[in-house]
């Protein structure tokens, strides 16, 4: 089982900023053993870092679903690997909020990640509304179908989940440990539906929304929880290790 930390920066730091995070983080995490740290960096500085990344897997937060071609202002999963990035983020809520990607689209990035033999960190969650509708096991439900759980196992080493409610996402309102166990369990069985049991245990399913130093421990102790992807407290190195540190696999 792969025990994940990775941190999302979003659309935050300058290049010198970037560089030196990476530089701090490597020092930081220089003896660390049983967990894997990634960063999903802003696109401009992913050629940049890649030869800085160091232990740290550099991710994308974004990748375009096009073949190279006239699509300006794109970018192709091949592009990203050719800088050196091991993986991406697909379908974080603020995408799907806010910049059309429709779980068509996230699909379809999926896709392409996975044609590059690239890490998908592929993030699904409902929002307060839906939860509050009752509907929030359906909405997770239905973005895993039409985004991972058709995949075939052959690809399955390289899928990672990310469950990231909505209504925890940079609000510091965090699902308690027992709503989060309770949903992973709900992800862990519908991977073990479409892939058996083993494979579906082998997908590491990562908790996001509010996530620090303070929480991290109890949440990454749940049985159904492999680790974390983290926002504002990824953005310092010593915020970062506060929560990688929390996990109970990490030594
Ligand atoms: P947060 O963001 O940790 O700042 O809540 C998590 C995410 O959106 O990946």
């Amino acid at each position: 089982m792969r025990n994940i930390v990775a941190g999302n920066w979003k659309c935050h730091k300058l290049m010198n900023e970037a560089s030196a995070w990476m530089a701090d983080m490597n020092d930081m995490m220089a003896n660390l053993q049983g967990v894997e740290v990634m960063v999903a960096a802003p696109a401009p500085y992913l050629g940049v870092l890649a030869p800085l990344a160091g232990r740290v897997g550099l991710l994308a937060q974004n990748v375009g679903s096009n073949p190279a071609g006239a699509h300006t202002g794109e970018f192709t999963a091949a592009m990203l690997k050719s800088c050196g990035v091991t993986g991406s983020l697909v379908g974080h809520s603020e995408r799907r909020a806010r910049f059309g990607d429709t779980e068509e689209a996230v699909a379809a990035k999926v896709d392409a990640l996975l044609g590059e033999g690239l890490d998908v960190i592929f993030c699904c969650g409902e929002t307060l509304q839906e939860r509050q509708g009752g509907r929030a096991e359906d909405v997770v439900f239905r973005q895993l179908e039409s985004g991972v759980l058709r995949l075939g196992a052959d690809v399955l080493s390289k899928v990672v989940v990310a469950y990231e409610p909505v209504w925890a996402i940079g609000t510091g309102q965090t699902a308690t440990s027992a709503q989060a166990q309770e949903m992973h369990a709900a992800i862990r069985g519908w991977m073990s539906q479409a892939w058996g049991e083993e494979a579906a245990r082998n997908v590491p399913v990562l908790y996001g929304g509010s996530c620090k130093a303070s929480n991290a421990s109890e949440l990454f102790s749940q049985r159904d929880i492999n680790g974390g992807l983290i926002g504002g407290a990824s953005l310092t190195p010593q915020d970062f290790w506060g929560v990688i540190e929390g996990h109970p696999s990490a030594h």
